[in-house]
């Protein structure tokens, strides 16, 4: 679903990935799991995989550099596609095409005036890649973390749907929670104890965080007061999950699941960064937020949730997830 929300965003297209399958959305999600296998998580996951050494084999045939540029050249020639479909549109009917223009990224790259013009295909191809996977992994996974804890905290299910009740009228279909959302687009804005639940749920499990190169020179200072300088050059990851767990800024129920923490009123610890911080933090939270307070308010009241995996926490600030 989020998807098909952040392909329209971008270009406007319905993919509907729900019901027929992608060329290019395929290509996406192989060159995500095979990309993993290459990570420090992928190298951890398979050394304590006991099928390891049979796994290899498989893997190594499977999983090869060429194999991974074969894959992202499909994404590559798809977004092309896309764009140029987009430009040739422009220079044939250039008026038509600025009136007919939906306001999606792409339309706003191209009619940008310092941008636009200058940016070539292969650019707005990696520009609309990092759109394209930035903008659904983490909302789904947000969605699917909220699910996760409210089936885990009846209470806050309750006040929940509550909330949308109160909002959308008792026993409303989905179908006419969204009417009431097309006719008034600042109706989600009523949704604060969902957007709360949201909001916790990124908090406990937030789904990115960003990673910066080291330049010359650099150190930075502990909490402990101790002074680590990396060599430039090695990536510093700052762990948003260690700071929203940190019961020195959220007290001691820090582990606990209480949406009430944001509700307004309640000030927000400044270690609060699942979008990450200024400078260049996500440029799509608000589109997130929506997406997110939607979906919810669409299928809260018709659905119960259960986990369908187990989670194990094996290490200090980590947790493992495996399907069962
Ligand atoms: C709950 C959902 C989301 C979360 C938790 C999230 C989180 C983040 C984080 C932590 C970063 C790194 C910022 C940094 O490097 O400091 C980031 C970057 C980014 N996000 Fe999001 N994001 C979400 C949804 C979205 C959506 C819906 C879009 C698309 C409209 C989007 C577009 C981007 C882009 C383009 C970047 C790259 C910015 C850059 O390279 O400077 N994100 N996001």
């Amino acid at each position: 679903m989020t998807i098909d929300i952040i392909a329209r965003v971008i270009f406007s297209i319905r993919l509907h990935t729900q019901k027929t399958s992608n060329n290019m959305v395929n290509a996406f999600s192989r060159l995500l799991t095979d990309a993993s296998e290459f990570s420090p998580t992928g190298h951890f996951l398979r050394a304590i995989n006991p099928f390891r050494y049979y796994k290899r084999i498989s893997d190594e045939r499977s999983i090869s550099f060429s194999h991974l540029k074969l894959t992202i050249s499909i994404v590559d020639s798809q977004m092309e596609a896309y764009i140029k479909g987009k430009i040739s549109s422009k220079s044939t009917a250039e008026k038509s095409w600025k009136s007919a223009s939906q306001g999606d990224i792409l339309d706003l790259a191209l009619t940008d005036p310092e941008y636009g013009s200058e940016a070539s295909t292969s650019e707005l191809v990696d520009q609309l890649k990092t759109f394209f996977f930035a903008g659904h992994d983490t909302t789904a996974s947000t969605i699917t973390w909220s699910y996760y804890f409210l089936s885990h905290t009846p209470s806050a299910l309750a006040r929940l749907r509550a909330e949308l009740d109160d909002v959308f009228g008792v026993d409303t279909l989905p179908a006419d929670v969204a009417r009431q959302l097309n006719a008034d687009p600042k109706l989600h804005t009523k949704l604060e104890y969902t957007l709360s639940v949201i909001k916790e749920s990124l908090r406990l499990e937030p789904p990115a965080a960003p990673a910066r190169e080291a330049p010359a020179n650099y150190a930075f200072r502990t909490s402990t007061g101790a002074t680590i300088a990396p060599p430039k050059g090695v990536m510093v990851y700052t762990s948003a999950w260690l700071l929203h767990h940190n019961p020195r800024v959220w007290g001691e129920d820090a582990n606990e699941f209480r949406p009430e923490r944001f509700m307004p009123g309640s000030p927000i610890p400044w270690g609060y960064m699942p979008f990450s911080k200024r400078p260049r933090d996500c440029i799509g939270s608000t589109l997130a937020y929506l997406e997110a307070k939607i979906i919810l308010a669409l299928t809260a009241r018709q659905f119960d949730f259960e986990p369908s995996v187990k989670f194990y926490r094996v290490l200090k600030g980590t947790v493992l997830h495996f399907a069962q």
